[in-house]
């Protein structure tokens, strides 16, 4: 297995995005797949579009071959996506008041075929590794607390929890402290 990065598929970024939609669709809640295509792009863009915008330098891919296993996307500047997402996504400034303490957002997922095998503890370590390097203090996620990858980022090192509601769904923030790494 190895990752590299989005940004590092120029010439074949058209191939790489479909592998990624893919991978994201086989993860989503069935009920937010559709049958039209237009609604899947909106979809797609609402949770990816910032990262292929902005980070394509840390849309990290876990590679066996050609077989993409899985990715996470990054952005180091919440703080700074909250007017990009007001319109997009409303739900993003739930936790802003915590963005100063976890300035990095992520969003990954692993293909069903390579689940359970590391992958996303493969992603986590290497993600943590460049952030570090970049000197920023915390990472962070937003997922549902019925979850079962509530239990894979605990063990990831995600030790900070903050339960909210956002229109009725409960929105879990786990956060990670990178210097205690
Ligand atoms: C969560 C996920 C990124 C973890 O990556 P991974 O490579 O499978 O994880 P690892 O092998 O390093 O660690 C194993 C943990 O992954 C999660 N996992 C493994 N297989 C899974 C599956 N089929 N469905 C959901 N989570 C799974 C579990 O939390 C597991 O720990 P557990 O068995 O104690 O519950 C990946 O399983 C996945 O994409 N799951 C479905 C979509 C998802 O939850 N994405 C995250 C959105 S915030």
């Amino acid at each position: 297995m190895h990752i590299d990065s989005f940004a590092q598929h120029k010439k074949d970024a058209a191939a790489v995005t479909a592998k990624i939609r893919e991978i994201f669709f086989l993860s989503a809640d069935p009920k937010n797949v559709s049958d039209d295509q237009a609604h899947n792009d909106a979809f797609f863009s609402k949770w990816t579009g910032y990262y292929f915008s902005y980070e394509p330098d840390l849309i990290l891919l876990a590679w066996e071959d050609d077989k993409l296993l899985g990715y996470l996307m990054i952005g180091t500047n919440s703080r700074k996506a909250v007017a990009y997402y007001d319109s997009r996504n409303p739900s993003y400034r739930t936790f802003a008041d915590q963005f100063d303490e976890y300035p990095a957002h992520l969003h990954m997922n692993c293909h069903p075929s390579s689940r359970g095998q590391g992958v996303g503890t493969f992603l986590l370590e290497d993600a943590y590794a460049r952030l570090m390097k970049k000197g920023l203090k915390g990472l962070h996620l937003v997922t549902s607390p019925a979850l079962r990858n509530v239990g894979f980022y605990r063990r990831n090192g995600f030790s900070f929890e903050l339960l909210r509601d956002f229109k009725g769904y409960p929105l879990l923030f786990m956060g990670r402290k990178l210097a205690l790494v």
